[in-house]
């Protein structure tokens, strides 16, 4: 793969990272410390040597270092070996000092070769593609991995500019993340980039700015986020199915009170309907809604307790039927709390014939200690079975519906439970169809 160029003011940063891209087997620890004190043993040596040879030179002839009055006196074979080995000691004292200082000096070079070297296994080592653009979003570097990832090599990526990397309906998102990088200094983004010879693909993006001899730059380790949304996206749609699972399992319960008590056919769904609408002009969360829609669905699930024949019989109930039809909140409880729901279910299904004002069954609790979902279900409940048509009497109005709540609005109904219904239906035009 041929060498990329790159903008003169940053070469001398860049060429640190581009010095090598060969696999090195060299450890940055161990060796280079061994190696080094061979260095300095080499010239320990040097010196030892040339101070051997001096003194060694001083004894044998006995004299003074002021020899050169003595080699006149003495026969010329000891002047030459005289001269000799002053000559050594000569060469060797500077020679090894000179050795000293070169070998601190390649040992530096050494040591700032292997760390270069170490920096950029670094960068060929990660699973990250690794890009450098200018504010412009000009090419300057980019990693093996990059190129592999992209499937350009150097030179074909060093022409694409940043921009042209992302998919065009990512421009703007782009565009937005270098104006938030350049005021933060960093930042992570989700785009899609285009590559050469496969579909786009998703990547996470974590972009830094950096200042290399006053210029700015944009480091940017970008990742392949393919795995990862593919997994998503079947965590998406694995939990679609089990939602829809559950949902059909939440309908086949309801449908079986229903279906015991053909009076109330559809019933438990229209006042899940109107809980909901209330809950969200209550302006209830969305996870609460929820709960007051499954809990709807199911509010009355405890009358398959109670003998079909009391649901379905025309006229008043006795005293003890009436006990048993009341047991359906509690027996409704026991049912749902042997499952997971992830929200209070069974709870709202246990309180939605509470009143606040402590008139309700089965716990006869009051105000605060009744959760606003089964407040709103109470006021559902009643509404929708005031507007509906029961055995023992004709369906009334809902006109007359919402005058009984707003009769009881603060002694049965919680006043912002019952406001809420009756905006719903007179101002925003709510039907149960
Ligand atoms: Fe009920």
């Amino acid at each position: 793969m041929s060498r990329i160029k790159v903008s003169a003011n940053i070469v001398d940063d860049l060429k640190r990272i581009l010095v090598s891209r060969k696999p090195q087997k060299a450890s940055p620890t161990s060796p280079r410390y061994r190696g080094r004190l061979m260095e300095y043993l080499i010239a320990i040596f040097l010196s030892v040597a040339a101070f051997g040879v001096v003194v060694l030179t001083l004894f044998y002839y006995q004299t003074t270092p002021f020899f050169f009055f003595d080699y006149l006196k003495v026969e010329s074979t000891e002047i030459f070996t005289r001269l000799f080995l002053v000559a050594l000691a000569a060469l060797l004292v500077p020679g090894a000092v000179i050795s000293w200082f070169l070998l601190r000096i390649s040992g530096r070079q050494k040591l700032l070769k292997e760390k270069v070297e170490f920096d950029a296994q670094l960068f060929g080592a990660t699973t990250d593609s690794i890009m450098v653009h200018d504010l412009n979003g000009k090419y300057v570097y980019a990693n093996e991995h990059a190129c592999r990832f992209y499937g350009y090599d150097e030179e074909e990526l060093a022409r694409i500019n940043l921009y042209e990397l992302n998919a065009p309906e990512h421009a703007e998102t782009v565009e937005a993340s270098i104006k938030e990088l350049a005021e933060k200094g960093q930042f992570t983004f989700e785009s899609a980039h285009i590559c050469k010879n496969k579909p786009l693909t998703p990547v996470e993006v974590n972009s830094r700015i950096i200042e290399s001899h006053g210029r700015k730059l944009i480091v940017s380790a970008v990742r392949d986020i393919s795995e990862r949304k593919r997994t998503a996206e079947e965590l998406r749609q694995t939990s679609e199915r089990l939602q829809r699972a559950i949902e059909g399992a939440i309908n086949a319960v309801a449908l079986t009170t229903e279906i015991r008590d053909p009076y109330t056919a559809g019933h438990q769904q229209r006042v899940a309907k109107l809980a909901c609408v209330i809950g969200r002009e209550i302006g209830l969360a969305d996870e609460q809604v929820e709960a007051v829609r499954v809990a709807g669905t199911l509010h009355d699930i405890g009358k398959i307790y109670v003998p079909a024949e009391i649901l379905s019989r025309p006229g008043r109930l006795r005293q003890n039927e009436i006990n048993l039809v009341k047991d359906h909140a509690q027996v409704g409880y026991d049912l749902l709390s042997t499952i997971e729901f992830p929200w209070p279910v069974a709870k709202i299904v246990l309180q939605h014939h509470e009143r606040i004002n402590g008139s309700g069954y089965p716990l006869g609790i009051s105000g605060d200690e009744i959760l606003i979902e089964a407040k709103i279900m109470g006021v559902a409940d009643v509404v929708e079975a005031m507007a509906s048509h029961r055995p023992y009497r004709p369906a009334f109005s809902v006109e007359e519906a919402l005058l009984e709540i707003l009769q009881q609005r603060g002694v049965l109904y919680s006043p912002e439970a019952v406001d809420a219904c009756i905006r719903i239906f007179t101002q925003k035009g709510f039907t149960f169809e």
